[in-house]
């Protein structure tokens, strides 16, 4: 029996002293989501609630339904209930400073997700994992300018008011527009991220500038499709009468690329939930992340929809 005893017992604490405790500990994570406008928004709530599923983590989700009161209060409950580590992917840039900085005193790491925050002290979170929303607007515009020869009257359908990609993808246009005096924005409204937003606004901006409107610049797939949606029922071909250009890349838009009625979408990759957890893990470990980790997105156009078509995931 002790022969047999020993060799077991051995095994047994040799394999103990590599499972340390907190390794043996199941993580639990608060996940402050801004809400379900988007099919984007959707694929990024999937990605991080099936990741978590996966690797046995504990997710306290929390749907903000677009308003930032809802989040912040969902981070301080986070804070309460001493979760191991809070993931923000905050409604707007600001307003933001008061709960990190309970977060912070607690100590209880926060990784800011999908939209930047502006904060006079970054030390406030431990580093940002998204697309970069500035590229992606800029990657819009220089792909127009070369599709429309540098001409043409546009209608911006922005996002969020006060959201990162909203500012940011609104800049980068401009900016990338700034070389090409024939591209004029001539109205820019906002519908919100949603697809009844996008329908709704380019309703009335048909309404408005009628026959004028030649080029359409949505913020996102969604309000785009809405675009799409309200651009036929004006008796209209979208992608003929009007050259529609969006950011996502979601199946159904690069499906609308495909068939010719949206012209191109950039990526915004939402799926990046293994990639917050890797970085949950490695917070807590003691090593040091990146401060911000952007997220690898392409451009689909007629050039390559269709094949890219079947493998989309989201
Ligand atoms: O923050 C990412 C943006 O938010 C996506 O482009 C949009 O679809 C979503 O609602």
């Amino acid at each position: 029996m002790k022969k047999l005893l020993l060799p077991l017992l051995l095994a047994t604490s040799s394999l103990l002293a590599f499972v340390s405790p907190a390794a043996a500990k199941t993580l639990t994570v608060g996940f402050a989501q801004t809400g379900a406008e988007s099919a984007w928004r959707t694929a990024n709530t999937d990605s991080m609630k099936n990741e978590a599923e996966k690797r046995g983590i504990i997710l306290k989700f929390s749907d903000g339904q677009g308003k930032q009161e809802n989040q912040i209060r969902a981070v301080r409950s986070f804070i309460t209930q001493r979760v191991d580590a809070i993931v923000i992917a905050p409604l707007v840039e600001t307003g933001w400073e008061p709960v990190l900085r309970e977060a912070k005193r607690a100590k209880i790491p926060v990784i800011i997700t999908d939209r930047t925050v502006q904060v006079s002290d970054e030390s406030l979170f431990v580093c940002f994992i998204g697309s970069d929303f500035y590229t992606e607007g800029k990657m819009a515009a220089d792909w127009l300018a070369k599709a429309v020869n540098g001409t043409g009257n546009i209608v911006e359908l922005q996002g969020t008011p006060g959201s990162a990609p909203a500012n940011e993808r609104r800049k980068a246009f401009a900016d990338g527009l700034a070389a090409y005096p024939g591209l004029k924005i001539i109205d820019s409204q906002s519908g919100d991220f949603r697809r009844s937003g996008g329908k709704e606004v380019m309703e009335a901006l048909l309404k408005k500038h009628g026959k004028a409107i030649q080029i359409v610049y949505a913020h996102n797939d969604d309000m785009a499709l809405g675009a799409i949606q309200a651009i036929e029922e004006a008796g209209l071909k979208p992608g003929q009468d009007i050259l529609i250009v969006s950011i996502d890349a979601i199946k159904e838009a690069v499906a609308a690329v495909a068939a010719g009625k949206l012209a191109v979408t950039v990526e915004c990759n939402p799926l990046f939930g293994p990639k917050v957890y890797d970085t949950v893990a490695k917070v807590l470990a003691g090593e040091t992340v990146p401060k911000v980790s952007y997220n690898k997105d392409e451009l689909f156009d007629s050039t390559n929809a269709a094949a890219a078509l079947p493998s989309r995931q989201y």
